[in-house]
C-alpha cells in the first residue's frame, strides 16, 4: 500500500497552487500544475482535468499529467455519463472496479494503460458541476481522510481558476468587440473622407457645365427639364458628400455666445416650406428668457435641421411637430425637445439610430443623427430619444450652461 505523504507536503502543494492562481492570468498554467502536483503528492499514475464546455455540454480535457496520448485521444465524455452521481455526492468518488463501473466510459482503453483504480473529484461552482479532476492509480489502495480533504481543497482551488478563466475570456471578448467597433468606425470615417474628396470635384464640374448649358436652352422643353433634373440631383449628391465630409472630419466647433431660440427660429424658417407642403402643424414653446451660451451656430443649426427633417419624414401625411426650449438653471442646462407625431422608432432600432449609415429610408444616408450626436458631444451636451411605435418620437438635446472650461468666459 502506498505510504500517505505527510500533511506538510499537502500544505506546500496547496500553497503553490493557490499562489499560482492569484499571481498568474494564465489559467492553463494553474490546471497543469494541479494535475502534476496531485499526481505526485498522491503517488498516482496520472491525472486528468476536464472542464465543461458550456456550448457543447461535453467534458473536455483541459489538462493532464502522466497519461499517454493514446489514452487521452479516446474521445469526449458526455456530461450526463460522468456527472449524474457527482451532483448528489459532491464529494470524492472512489472507483475500485474500473471494468464494470458505469462511470467509466472507456474501460477497455484504461486497462492496457495500467490503470486499476480511479478517483473522481467534482469541480462545483454555485451548485453546478463545471469540471472534474480524475486521478488514476496503478494499484488498488485505501485513502486517508487527509488525502481526500486535500484533494477536495485542490478541487475548490481549481474551480477558482476556471471561474477566473471564464471571466477573463468574457472580458476579452467584450474588449475585442469594442475594438472591432472602434476600428470599423474609424475605417468607415477614412473611407468616407477618401470617397467624398474624389467625388466632390467631378460633381462640381457637372454642376458648372449643366448650369452653363441651361442658360443656352429654350425656357420650355424637354432639354431644360432634363438639365434641371441633372442639376437638382447633383446638388443632392453634393450635400450628401458634404455630410460625409463633416462626419469624417469631426471638426472642432467654432464657438461664440449665441441664443438657442434664435437658432431654432432660423432652422424653422429654412424648413417652413417643407412643413407647409406636408400639412404639418408646428407648435413652438420657446423659453421667454434664454441665456446665451457658447455654441457653433452653424453646427447647432445643422443639428436642429436634421432633427426637424427626421420629424417631417416620420410623419406620413398630416401630423404635428412640437418644439420646446427651456432654461433649467438649477440643473445647469438648456433643454431643447423636438417631438413629432410620426411613425415612431421600433425598440430594436433605438440603439442603432445614432450609428453612422443606419437608415430605414430608401434615400437616407443615415448620417443625420450620427453627425448631430458628434456635434452635441463636442459642445459638452447630450442627445437622447424616446419613442413609441405608431405614436411618435421625442428627441431631447441638453446643453450645459457652464461647460467645463467655459465657466470663466461666461462669468465675465
Ligand atoms: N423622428 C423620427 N421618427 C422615426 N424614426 C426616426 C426619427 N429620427 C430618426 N429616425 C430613424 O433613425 C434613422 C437614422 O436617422 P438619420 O437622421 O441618422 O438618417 P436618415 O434620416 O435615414 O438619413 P439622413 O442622413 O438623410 O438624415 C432613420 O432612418 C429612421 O429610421
Ligand atoms: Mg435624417
Amino acid at each position: 500500500m502506498t505510504q500517505v505523504p505527510n500533511i506538510e507536503t499537502f500544505y506546500r502543494v496547496f500553497r503553490d497552487v493557490s499562489k499560482t492562481i492569484h499571481s498568474s492570468a494564465r489559467v492553463q498554467e494553474v490546471l497543469n500544475l494541479v494535475t502534476k502536483k496531485t499526481t505526485e503528492s498522491l503517488g498516482a499514475k496520472g491525472a486528468l482535468l476536464r472542464i465543461l464546455n458550456l456550448e457543447t455540454h461535453q467534458m473536455e480535457v483541459s489538462a493532464s499529467y502522466g497519461l499517454s496520448d493514446r489514452y487521452l485521444s479516446k474521445g469526449h465524455v458526455s456530461k450526463e455519463k460522468i456527472i449524474t452521481d457527482l451532483c448528489r455526492l459532491n464529494n470524492a468518488i472512489i472507483i475500485e472496479d474500473i471494468l464494470s463501473d458505469s462511470r467509466i466510459q472507456y474501460p477497455r482503453e484504461a486497462w492496457p494503460e495500467g490503470i486499476r483504480m480511479m478517483l473522481d473529484l467534482p469541480l462545483t461552482l454555485e451548485n453546478n458541476v463545471v469540471g472534474i479532476l480524475r486521478l488514476f492509480f496503478a494499484e488498488k489502495r485505501q485513502f486517508a481522510n487527509e488525502e481526500l480533504n486535500f484533494l477536495i481543497s485542490i478541487a475548490e482551488q481549481s474551480v477558482l481558476a476556471i471561474d477566473k478563466a471564464r471571466l477573463i475570456e468574457e472580458k476579452q471578448a467584450q474588449y475585442d468587440n469594442l475594438a472591432i467597433q472602434t476600428e470599423k468606425h474609424s475605417a468607415l470615417g477614412r473611407m468616407a473622407a477618401g470617397i467624398a474628396h474624389e467625388i466632390n470635384n467631378p460633381l462640381a464640374g457637372i454642376l458648372l457645365y449643366s448650369s452653363n448649358l441651361i442658360k443656352k436652352v429654350p425656357k420650355d422643353g424637354i432639354l431644360r427639364e432634363g438639365l434641371e433634373v441633372i442639376m437638382n440631383e447633383t446638388v443632392r449628391c453634393k450635400s450628401i458628400i458634404q455630410e460625409l465630409l463633416e462626419f469624417s472630419r469631426d471638426r472642432e466647433p467654432k464657438k461664440a455666445l449665441s441664443n438657442i431660440n434664435r437658432i431654432i427660429e432660423k432652422a424653422l424658417s429654412i424648413l417652413e416650406n417643407e412643413f407647409r407642403l406636408r400639412h404639418i402643424r408646428v407648435e413652438k414653446h420657446l423659453a421667454d428668457e434664454m441665456d446665451s451660451i457658447y455654441l457653433d451656430e452653424n453646427q447647432i443649426e445643422q443639428v436642429f435641421i436634421n432633427l426637424m427633417l427626421n420629424a417631417v419624414q416620420a410623419i406620413e401625411d398630416q401630423g404635428e411637430v412640437i418644439i420646446r426650449s427651456a432654461l433649467e438653471s438649477e440643473r445647469n442646462r438648456l433643454r431643447v425637445t423636438i417631438a413629432d407625431s410620426g411613425c415612431g422608432i421600433p425598440s430594436e432600432h433605438l440603439d442603432k439610430i445614432f450609428e453612422p449609415f443606419f437608415s430605414t429610408k430608401p434615400k437616407g444616408t443615415g448620417l443625420g443623427l450620427a453627425v448631430s450626436f458628434g456635434i452635441i458631444q463636442n459642445h459638452g451636451g447630450r442627445i437622447r430619444v424616446s419613442s413609441q411605435l405608431g405614436k411618435g418620437s421625442c428627441f431631447t438635446v441638453d446643453f450645459p450652461l457652464f461647460p467645463e472650461g467655459n465657466r470663466q468666459a461666461n462669468d465675465r
